[in-house]
């Protein structure tokens, strides 16, 4: 809790840039859309979920929160989070996975109505070992892709007890938070953990989904030569047209001085990869697991491995190449950095807000199912995030409302 002062001082920071947060907070504060709501939550405890978690608390939900990984909680947010709005947090960054998967517990003991996620991590956790609470959970929400992923998952083969809100498909999301606050937030963790120079260098990017088209975009905006690999040929073509270089990992990693896998893939740089890098190549992860970068054959490779810099572990291979891992191939622009930009997390989180109050509004009526957002909220988001930065747009005339849906005019 001594902490707790510089936490709140940087939870207001980020507050400055969150308006459309703020004005749900308002409406919230109004119409206390979540009272009596008890809400378990597993997110990273960052600036911007302290935000988050202030607008529920004045929506009139109860909360808990654990952190959705263990070296991303920021710990003088956890301290001001306690203090100063009463919500039991339990992270610590650098947990253990024993102490990661008993925090998760702790949120789960206040018996939630809904549950917030990011990697789906709490979700799982109460379908494999808390089938006492699906009586009194209405449903949950899920922040990211890999989450998504493991729920339909979950959803296809039958065993999903209770909806989601699939938080990260909706457009307000994905489109600013994947692509610009990975894109920023990735390179942000890999020059303050190696005070490394981009430009002229070759940046190897793994994946072209909506987080690594950011990080390649960015990469090349700093002078950085940018290469891409996938597995998608409409993603690869799309990389191919954005002007990088798509080749297979195996070629790439003879070429890279930087590489970032940001895919949710497992194992996408591996042994044989690793065996033909050059001295002295940076390896970071952006996606949501630790298993894109291979570490058990790093680890077997390595016949050293030194600590250079804080988050720095650098893999001394048999013939004297060093191989350099930041942030123990968690996701970078958390481990080694702050995480998205608040502006950008001001969307999102505006969009799980409102995916919660539209949960509580609905009770017990929803499937079973991974359900998108829906596309009113969306809209929401993107029209207050609009009129925060002053920008205004056009609005149809009834004439052009007319012609877009009429099929008679042609040439
Ligand atoms: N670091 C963060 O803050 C942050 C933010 C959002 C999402 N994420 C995570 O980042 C990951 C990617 O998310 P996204 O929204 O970009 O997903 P996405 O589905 O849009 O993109 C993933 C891409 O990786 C490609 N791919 C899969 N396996 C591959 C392989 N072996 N080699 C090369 N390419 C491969 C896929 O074809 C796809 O184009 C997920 O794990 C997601 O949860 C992290």
């Amino acid at each position: 809790l001594g902490l707790a002062d510089e936490g709140r001082r940087r939870i207001d920071w980020a507050a400055q840039q969150m308006p459309v947060l703020a004005s749900v907070e308002q409406r919230f504060a109004r119409d206390q859309p979540l009272a009596g709501m008890r809400i378990g939550a597993c997110l990273h405890v960052t600036t911007e979920t302290a935000n988050l978690v202030r607008v529920l608390r004045r929506g009139g939900a109860e909360i808990r929160l654990a952190a959705s990984n263990p070296l991303s909680t920021q710990d003088d947010v956890a301290a001001a989070i306690v203090q100063d709005l009463h919500v039991p947090v339990f992270a610590i960054k650098g947990e253990d996975t024993a102490t990661y998967y008993r925090h998760i517990g702790q949120v789960l003991a206040c018996r939630p109505h809904i549950t917030l996620d990011d990697g789906a991590d709490l979700t799982c956790a109460v379908h494999a070992e808390h089938p006492d609470l699906f009586d009194e959970i209405f449903g949950g929400t899920e922040e990211t892709t890999t989450g998504l992923v493991r729920l339909r998952a979950m959803a296809a083969s039958g065993a999903l007890r209770y909806p989601i809100i699939a938080v990260n498909d909706a457009l307000s999301k994905h489109l600013f938070d994947n692509r610009y606050g990975t894109g920023q937030s990735t390179i942000d963790g890999i020059l303050r953990s190696t005070n490394t120079l981009l430009a002229g260098k070759t940046f190897v990017v793994a994946g072209y989904g909506w987080c690594s088209r950011g990080i390649a975009a960015r990469a090349r905006g700093m002078g950085a030569i940018v290469l891409v690999t996938e597995v998608d040929p409409l993603r690869a073509l799309e990389a191919t047209m954005d002007g990088h270089r798509v080749l297979p990992m195996l070629e790439a990693a003879a070429l890279g001085d930087v590489f970032v896998t940001a895919t949710g893939d497992a194992r996408v740089l591996d042994r044989q990869h690793f065996e033909r890098m050059k001295d002295g190549a940076i390896l970071a992860n952006a996606g949501h697991f630790n298993v894109e970068i291979h570490l058990p054959a790093l680890q077997e490779m390595a016949v050293e491995i030194r600590q250079p810099r804080p988050s720095v572990e650098q893999f001394v291979l048999a013939d004297g190449r060093r191989l350099n891992l930041l942030a123990q191939g968690r996701l970078i622009n958390l481990s080694a950095a702050e995480g998205h930009p608040s502006a950008v997390m001001d969307m999102s989180f505006a969009n799980q807000a409102l995916s919660v109050a539209f949960l509580a509004r609905k009770g017990k009526s929803l499937a079973p199912a991974v359900h998108p957002v829906p596309p009113e909220i969306d809209a929401e988001v993107a029209q207050r995030k609009l009129e925060a930065m002053e920008i205004r747009i056009d609005q149809l005339t009834s004439e052009q409302q007319k012609y877009r849906t009429s099929w008679k005019v042609g040439t």
